[in-house]
């Protein structure tokens, strides 16, 4: 029986965290025509969950905008329910969707496709943005995007750790700089939700991933498949310390998170190497947790032939594979803990915080599921 009022957390304008707003009076969605009702157990935070909130989404004459408008026009609107990476089950359905799908448990392709392409995504949008998301206990999402994962092994706040927002924006990376089996990948940002989607990902790839992390996080990502791990804190000269860690290979592609002072050296650190290269020097970027701003010579890319992709969300083909992977154990979840609903203000400080040993995902469980989906992870 579906409830009319659900918990959820709201975001009521851009700021600080007194912006999210718990209460227990929201109405409860109704699934549209090809759409079903998921009653959450489990949702992922995303760092962009923090942008949207502080409105930190800048366009290129430096003005801040507060919302993504890729589009034509900007989709936010508050009060807005964040939470992209959505696991549940389905509780209802929509006109032309299987009353059977009801019962089934699945996780959110999260991105608001602005069209049926399965090859290009140009206009990238998501749940949690432009629509509702998941930090409550019912979302409605569209049918065809909720994808059916049962495995057993995989709890379900797990599962949400495994969601498309990191993944899928891994892969694309990974695609749009056309890396290949035995290719050697430098990833920034290496312990966030999309660095251990990356290394885990280019070993899928048959690819070998080198770590740029922090902390004391060497031990885990090595056990999620880096070949060698950086710390950045303690490097001077990128070319020297990233030669020395990986043992002297050349590095094929740069998976780039972080951006700010960061990208040059790690640019240098291919084009040093022209001699050896079998391949273009290649960089994919799709953060800047370190500066949105990086001064580049220009003759410098186009002398070395430097190739840069910017890269946003992915493709419905590329969800489709990360599911597949996901279904045969290909992927591995990152889950560092979760956090209740109505305890969203201390997730938010923890995930912003970030202590030297975090790595992977946070993930948020309704309070009526915490005993269920939430306890055991518990941070
Ligand atoms: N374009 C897209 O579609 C898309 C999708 C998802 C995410 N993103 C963006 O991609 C970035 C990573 O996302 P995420 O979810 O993985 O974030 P995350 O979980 O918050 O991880 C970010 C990681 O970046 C590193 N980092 C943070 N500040 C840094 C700095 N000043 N200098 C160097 N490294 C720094 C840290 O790793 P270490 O301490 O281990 O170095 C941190 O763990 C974010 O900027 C996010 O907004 C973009």
């Amino acid at each position: 029986m579906v409830p009319n009022h659900m918990a959820a957390v709201q975001l009521t304008g851009h700021g600080g965290i007194d912006k999210l707003v718990y209460r227990d009076d929201v109405p409860v969605p109704r699934p549209g025509p090809g759409e079903v009702l998921v009653k959450v157990t489990a949702t992922a935070k995303n760092n962009t969950d923090r942008k949207v909130r502080e409105g930190l989404y800048p366009v290129a004459d430096d003005a801040e905008v507060t919302s993504f408008a890729i589009g034509g026009s900007p989709t936010l609107t508050f009060p807005r329910i964040q939470g992209a990476d959505v696991a549940g089950r389905v509780a209802a359905v929509g006109a032309g969707v299987d009353g059977a799908r009801i019962g089934e448990r699945g996780l959110l392709d999260f991105n608001l496709y602005a069209d049926e392409r399965g090859d290009i995504n140009l206009a990238p949008d998501y749940y949690g943005h432009g629509a509702d998301g998941g930090f409550a206990e019912y979302v409605v999402v569209p049918s065809s995007q909720f994808h059916r994962v049962d495995n057993p092994e995989l709890a379900d706040a797990e599962l949400a750790a495994l969601g498309m927002c990191s993944y899928q924006t891994a892969l694309h990376m990974l695609n749009a700089a056309s890396v290949t089996a035995g290719e050697h990948v430098l990833v920034t940002g290496a312990s966030g939700g999309v660095g251990t989607a990356l290394i885990q990902l280019c070993r899928a790839l048959g690819a070998v991933p080198h770590a740029v992390s922090s902390g004391d996080r060497e031990a885990v990502l090595r056990g999620l498949g880096a070949a060698s791990v950086i710390d950045r804190r303690a490097v001077s000269d990128w070319t020297r310390a990233v030669h020395e860690a990986t043992g002297g290979v050349v590095i094929d592609a740069v998976m780039d998170l972080v951006g700010g002072a960061l990208t040059n050296p790690l640019i240098d650190v291919m084009t040093a190497r022209m001699g050896e290269r079998r391949t273009c020097p290649r960089l994919s970027i799709a953060g800047a947790s370190a500066g949105n701003v990086t001064e580049m010579l220009w003759t410098r890319i186009y002398l070395y032939q430097v190739q840069i992709f910017g890269v946003s969300h992915g493709t419905r083909a590329e969800a489709a594979q990360l599911v597949g992977w996901i279904r045969d154990g290909t992927l591995r979840p990152v889950l560092h803990g979760t956090f209740r609903l109505s305890d969203i203000h201390r997730a938010e400080r923890y995930f912003v915080d970030r202590g030297t040993d975090f790595v992977g995902k946070i993930v948020i469980v309704p309070d009526v599921e915490w005993d269920r989906h939430g306890a055991r992870f518990s941070l």
